[in-house]
């Protein structure tokens, strides 16, 4: 496993993403992650499954302080009071007196950011969370919350994979040593088909996802938290500590950037940075 350290804390640099997991499979998948060695689990109230995943990390013989465990705050509960009453509510779901990092899923159309990331000291004071982070910001949101919230941010966590440029944010982040988690890190599984991709699978005797897991993992301060509901997925996504990309084979992977390569645009989305592609 890669790890980055924040504040003395190490976070495993491959996760298990549980976004549209539900029920039984969010409970199987998260329990079979943990036998094949995942420690690092992102779920959020909003994926409706945070009581599956904290039942499987209570029975699956793993010590929960080996486990990275991410929720997020739903972006309608965060506020001065309605933070911490959200955050308690997903540690009773999850079963857990805290988590390891707690994010705001998105950042709150018309509140100040400053209003937006304080409610994070608190939470992080109160010991519910060890490291609090955001999700969803723009580069200009990401400096304001790094300046205005009264403890330090330990981790941004957005899309990317590589259809998707990602450089103004990923900068920031690394200019304070946070961690940058890569949301939908294969695309939804849509860029493994790329013929580029599929090329470098097999030169490199890998599968497509692999070429993608590793290009994320060879990027400084980035980690990738892929999301399936096979277990052959689950274990072939975490073989890939046992080889390397060349440079020309990275330079590949970042020639796919597409001006119009973002998959996850809501409503309430933020103005999203443009990007070197755009
Ligand atoms: N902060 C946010 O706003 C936000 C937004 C979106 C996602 N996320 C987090 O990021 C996680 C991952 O993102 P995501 O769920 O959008 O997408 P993703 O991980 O990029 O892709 C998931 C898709 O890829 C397929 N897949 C996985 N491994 C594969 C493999 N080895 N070969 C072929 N196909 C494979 C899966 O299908 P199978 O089930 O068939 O394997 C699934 O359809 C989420 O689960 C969630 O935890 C956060």
């Amino acid at each position: 496993m890669l790890y980055h350290q924040f504040d003395g804390i190490d976070i495993p640099r491959l996760g298990l993403g549980t976004w549209q997991l539900k029920g039984d499979d969010a409970y199987r998948i998260t329990s079979k992650a943990l036998e094949l060695g995942y420690r690092h689990i992102d779920t959020a109230a909003v994926y409706k499954n945070e009581e599956e995943v904290g039942r499987a990390i209570r029975e699956s013989g793993v010590a929960r302080d080996e486990i990275f465990l991410t929720t997020k705050l739903w972006y309608e509960k965060i506020g001065e009071k309605t933070s911490i009453d959200a955050m308690k509510k997903s540690l009773d779901r999850l079963g857990t007196d805290n988590v390891d990092l707690v994010l705001n899923h998105w950042p709150v159309p018309e509140m100040e950011i400053g209003a937006q990331v304080t409610p994070l000291a608190e939470i992080q004071e109160q010991g519910l969370s060890r490291l609090v982070g955001v999700s969803n910001y723009t580069q200009n949101q990401l400096l304001t919350a790094v300046t205005e919230c009264p403890v330090r941010l330990a981790n941004i966590q957005c899309e990317y994979h590589p259809n998707l440029d990602q450089d103004p944010v990923l900068k920031t982040a690394r200019g304070f040593d946070m961690l940058f988690t890569s949301y939908s890190p294969i695309g939804q599984g849509e860029v493994l088909s790329n013929p580029a991709i599929e090329r470098l699978a097999e030169w490199n005797k890998r599968t497509p996802a692999q070429i993608v897991l590793r290009w994320h993992l060879q990027q400084a301060n980035v980690a990738a938290i892929p999301r399936t509901s096979s277990e052959d997925h689950l274990k072939s996504n975490f073989e890939i500590f046992d080889f390397e990309l060349s440079a020309e084979d990275m330079k590949t992977v970042y020639g796919l950037i597409k001006p119009d390569g973002r998959m996850i645009d809501p409503d309430w989305a933020p103005q999203w940075d443009t990007g070197v592609a755009a």
